[in-house]
């Protein structure tokens, strides 16, 4: 049997994988109803964290003991409300049982935000209360299922999983705050539309959470990043993504689509279940609907 997966389904039900059987997940949820991503995808915010609660309960029985599930994510800002993303999920997967591990803060550079500029209120504006700061970061939470026993890993495990110290160092990977440049969505790019992050998130996740030969999960797979870079490290690699629209991109991603030479081919069982959904086509005309409505009251107000 194939250790290689892409599930197209919910991954609240993820009855494919054993108890147990994964080493690391390394995810970006939905950003909720975010306007420029996923408008009305959810019906509340209640039915949003439902959903993160159902994922937390599954990654609680597939990761192994003792291993580390990262969500890469952030507030998010619709009309005007900001909704506590992070501290919600950081609660919920604190009430399903794992160890609240750690917090790295992801710092974009400046000039590469991607949305609203909400700062330029106090531009029009300069008095108190008006001061509204642009988003430069998101938050990659990262939690653990357990204790972790690290007399289970062998010396030549460890020898061909080795950290380079280096690079460590030079990147400063040792501190909280990780500055790495966002995905930019550029037409026609692989991941247009999608709310990708960069490979180096995953790449810097994977080498720090898991040895060569297991197996990383991510169950919001979007275009695949982090199988992508699972595989390029010699993990394992399994992905969940409820829209099937998604389907030829991935395989593209991960090298296994049409375009891929055969011997760069590794095999993959690919499921596609009953619940998948086709999202980015609907998805796609909302947001340039929205764009549009934003384009024409700016003008207004000019
Ligand atoms: C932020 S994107 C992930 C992007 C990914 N990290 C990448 O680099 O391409 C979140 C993905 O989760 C998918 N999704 C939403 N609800 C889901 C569910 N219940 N099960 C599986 N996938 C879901 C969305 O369709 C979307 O592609």
């Amino acid at each position: 049997m194939s250790v290689n997966k892409l599930v197209f389904g919910s991954c609240e039900n993820m009855s494919e994988l054993a108890d147990k059987s994964i080493h690391l997940a390394v995810t970006s949820p939905p950003y909720f109803n975010a306007p420029f991503d996923y408008p009305d995808l959810f019906h509340t915010y209640d039915e949003f964290l439902e959903m993160i609660r159902n994922v937390a309960r599954e990654l609680k029985r597939v990761l192994d003991e003792g291993r580390i599930a990262c969500f890469v994510c952030d507030d998010t800002l619709i009309n005007g409300s900001k909704f506590p993303v992070v501290a919600d999920i950081t609660k919920i997967f604190f009430e399903e049982g794992f160890k609240y591990r750690d917090k790295i803060i992801w710092v974009k550079p400046e000039g590469y935000i991607r949305i609203s500029r909400r700062s330029g209120v106090m531009l029009q504006h300069p008095y108190p209360m008006y001061f509204y700061p642009d988003n430069l970061q998101e938050t990659i939470l990262i939690f653990q299922n357990g204790s972790f026993d690290y007399s289970r890993i062998s010396d030549e495990k460890k020898k061909e999983s080795k950290i380079d110290l280096e690079e460590w160092s030079k990147e400063k990977w040792f501190l909280s705050v990780w500055r790495i440049t966002n995905v930019l969505p550029f037409a026609n790019r692989l991941e247009k539309g999608i709310a990708a992050f960069p490979d180096e998130i995953a790449y810097r996740l994977i080498t720090l959470f898991s040895y060569k030969g297991e197996t990383v999960l991510d169950p919001f797979m979007g275009s695949g990043t982090t199988l992508k870079v699972a595989l390029n490290l010699d993990r394992n690699a399994i992905g969940y993504e409820i829209d099937v629209e998604l389907l030829d991109t991935v395989k593209e991603k991960i090298g296994i689509g049409k375009q891929a030479k055969l011997v760069n081919k590794k095999p993959f069982e690919i499921v596609v279940r009953e619940d998948v959904k086709h999202l980015r086509t609907k998805l796609q005309s909302r947001v340039t609907e929205q764009k549009s409505v934003t384009q024409k009251s700016k003008k207004v107000k000019k």
